[in-house]
């Protein structure tokens, strides 16, 4: 298990395009594992391989802690609906800010061995492959964001 630096915003890396992944090598499936192990630690929902400097196509996302998908080189095919919500991003701690996005996506992206395949997803993991898959491009929700850039600890607490 190993934990890799989280980038934050104004570190440039985050602004940069990724690059195809070409083929599996033991040195990208390293990097896989740690993204997840990185991810987990963090609590987040989703990962992208340029928060821990590394310019390559990869996301991994679960949105329920037991729901765990690597994206590579993902395109995105297909959206609709759309849903407003509150977004955040293990780039930009303790912020939070508005960000309307599809409420349905369907991404196409190869899996560890190299093999395409579909995912669909709705709400919360629509959300998410939307915001991965832009930090692939050098975006960051924070430009999407309607009104104002929030603290975290200024929302009032949700009951469990
Ligand atoms: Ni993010």
């Amino acid at each position: 298990m190993a934990i890799r630096n989280i980038r934050v915003i104004g570190d440039e890396v985050l602004q940069k395009t990724c690059k195809e992944v070409k083929e599996m090598t033991p040195r990208t499936r390293q990097l896989i594992d740690d993204m997840f192990d990185t991810m987990y630690e963090a609590n987040g929902v989703g990962l992208a391989a340029s928060q821990v400097g590394i310019l390559k196509r990869i996301v991994v996302i679960d949105t329920t802690g037991d729901d765990p998908y690597v994206l590579i080189n993902p395109r995105i095919l297909e959206t609709s609906g759309e849903q407003s919500g509150q977004e955040g991003c293990l780039s930009v701690p303790g912020k939070t800010g508005v960000v309307l996005r599809p409420n349905y996506v369907k991404v196409r992206a190869y899996n560890e061995e190299m093999e395409p395949f579909e995912l669909e997803g709705t709400e919360l993991l629509a959300r998410a492959i939307c915001h991965e898959v832009e930090h692939l491009d050098g975006h960051l929700y924070v430009e999407r964001v309607e009104g104002e850039l929030m603290d975290v600890q200024d929302l009032e607490p949700e009951e469990e």
